[in-house]
């Protein structure tokens, strides 16, 4: 048994060591993922050790909601642990989110609390680690825009230079000026999420920067603690679906790798199925799980929710992996039930970004298919805070656009407290 962790390829099965700088396999071009010597402890014994490591003081990287389950991230980080901390998100119950849904047992892990807004921090601290740890010169990434936020943030707290590929006019503002006030380079690409992943990758080739993108294996290890987090959160008792948006499929890939872990190391008992929802506009993987994925069809995406507009999901091979193990499904809803969703979000005073509702209408729709039963515990996932697209806020609740019916009109007053009383008197009492 190997005393470190080491890097195989998912396609031939080349295995390098965790100090190897490739993100894709040099010899067939494969995706790699990460193998970790089995821990000391599993079973109740590992679940104590974790449950004793929560809520105490210490560095961040002992705070942190990732770097709590190292065992099963990258062990031998130790002091190389680049964190802000992050992780520790809320998981919450809302009655009315319930109703909706017609899921009584409905919690949201709502990953938007994470420090730039969004669970790819939790990718971004083992990534960043690691390139500092192979002494790389700077990072890359494509992104719709919440990947780029964290890589911006998380290389100022390494020291290192950040470069981001985004699509131009297609991300939205908060993920934008965050990239920008973080201090990474960004180069606004003429053309989609697909093409600027495509210059993210040669650049890596090319001009030697590390690629941090979700093709990544160290993301994944980091995106897994979204899971044990929540597996944690209600006390190792596995719920049965687990529900999330899917663009990329890196968070796919990430939940499938972290739930066959969790069972093997017998932290639990069952495995929950997991539910990937995409946007109608961009589900070239939902498209192939109705055909009982044959091959990925590329396509070209529009939809509202900008984070998941993605019509060549990089991780497909590793998301369908992940939905067979899982017994999981693969859905896709409208932009009117994405808007729906969100906006229901957004009143129960819980709030997340569009791509982030896809989750809770999957949910819906499931449930309406009998997919999902009434009776059944399912965690969705809530990928992205609220103000990371003002824009569509400002659509649904100040423009007199299509979806302005939905919105909460501000109403303009003169400075006198009659005017006050005539609107309070008309609305409230
Ligand atoms: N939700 C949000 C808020 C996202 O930003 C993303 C992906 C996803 C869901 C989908 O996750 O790609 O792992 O399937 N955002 C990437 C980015 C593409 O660049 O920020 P996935």
């Amino acid at each position: 048994m190997s005393e470190t962790s080491w890097q195989e390829c998912e396609a031939c099965g080349r295995t390098t060591d965790e100090f190897s700088s490739a993100t894709r396999c040099t010899d067939c071009g494969g995706l790699l993922s990460l193998h970790h010597p089995t821990p000391d402890l599993t079973g109740p014994a590992l679940r104590d050790r974790f449950d004793a490591r929560h809520g105490v003081r210490g560095s961040a990287a002992e705070l942190s909601g990732v770097w709590r389950f190292r065992e099963l991230v990258l062990p031998s980080a130790g002091a190389a642990i680049i964190s802000q901390p992050e992780g520790n998100t809320p998981l919450l119950q809302r009655e009315s989110l319930s109703d909706w849904c017609g899921v009584a047992g409905l919690f949201l892990k709502h990953e938007g609390h994470n420090p730039t807004g969004s669970f790819k921090d939790r990718g971004m601290t083992v990534a960043v680690t690691q390139a500092k740890r192979i002494g790389a010169t700077a990072i890359a990434c494509a992104s719709t825009g919440n990947t780029s936020a964290s890589l911006a943030a998380y290389a100022a707290l390494a020291g290192l230079p950040g470069l981001t590929f985004v699509p131009e006019g297609q991300v939205a503002l908060g993920k934008l000026t965050q990239t920008l006030a973080y201090g990474a380079q960004t180069l606004l690409v003429d053309g989609d999420f697909d093409a600027c992943l495509r210059l993210a990758k040669e650049a890596s080739e090319q001009l030697g920067v590390y690629l941090v993108n979700s093709i990544n294996p160290f993301r994944i290890e980091g995106q897994k603690t979204i899971v044990l987090e929540l597996l944690q959160q209600l006390a190792w008792q596995a719920p049965d679906w687990i529900v999330l948006p899917a663009g990329n499929l890196g968070n796919v890939a990430a939940f499938g790798k972290a739930l066959a872990e969790a069972l093997a190391l017998g932290l639990i008992d069952h495995c929950p199925r997991l539910a990937a929802v995409q946007a109608q506009g961009a589900s070239p993987f939902a498209a192939a799980f109705a055909r009982g994925f044959d091959h990925m069809e590329p396509v070209a995406a529009e939809t509202i929710a900008t984070a998941i507009r993605i019509g060549a999901p990089a991780s497909y091979d590793r998301g369908v992996r992940a939905i067979r193990t899982t017994a999981g499904v693969v859905t896709s809803v409208s932009d009117d039930e994405i808007l729906e969703a969100k906006i229901t979000i957004d009143r129960a005073g819980v709030g997340c970004e569009p791509a982030s509702a896809a989750s809770l209408a999957g949910v819906r729709q499931l449930r309406h298919r009998g997919m999902i039963s009434g009776s059944e515990r399912v965690v969705a996932i809530l990928t992205g805070h609220l103000l990371k697209d003002p824009g569509i806020l400002q659509t649904i609740h100040q423009s007199s656009g299509s979806a302005s019916h939905l919105g909460n009109k501000p109403i303009r007053i003169p400075p006198t407290i009659e005017a006050v009383r005539r609107v309070l008197f008309a609305s409230i009492w």
